[in-house]
């Protein structure tokens, strides 16, 4: 069902320190910060050969990686998107197989523009995962 590893994303107390970090000490490919106020974060991204890293900074009130960052002040691994073709029935087949969606087990647009869900972390390892339809003729080549 899953494809391709689309990002990690990493929640991190200062934007600005770790986008430096990745451009400078590890000398990668890194965007300009982007607000998304309808998600509550400030995101990086971070283009490698093979996928992306988004570095995630709270924005706003109700930010969802502000608790996050409460619990983990030095910031860390929030999650994990993989790509499925078809989001509405990867939720079906997950849900059946007794695994949780987090929200009201819709998918909505995510910061992509794609729709998106999220699996309970419980479920899966102690790691949040995202799953992010990307239809296969929107791949590149
Ligand atoms: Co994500």
């Amino acid at each position: 069902m899953i494809g391709r590893l689309n990002h990690v994303a990493i929640a991190v107390p200062d934007l600005a320190a770790a986008a430096a970090k990745y451009r400078d000490l590890l000398g990668a490919d890194v965007h300009h910060p982007h607000d998304l106020p309808e998600h509550g974060v400030t995101v990086v991204f971070v283009q490698l050969e093979n996928t992306k890293i988004e570095l995630l900074h709270p924005l706003g009130e109700n930010s969802p990686i502000a608790k996050f960052l409460e619990a983990n002040p030095a910031g860390g691994m929030h999650h994990i998107c993989f790509e499925v073709p078809d989001i509405a029935g990867a939720a079906r087949t997950l849900v059946e197989g007794g695994a949780r969606v987090l929200g009201d087990g819709k998918p909505r647009i995510g910061a992509h523009g794609l729709p998106v869900l999220f699996l309970h972390p419980k479920d899966f390892d102690g790691t949040l995962i995202e799953l992010e339809e990307v239809k296969p003729d929107l791949l590149p080549a």
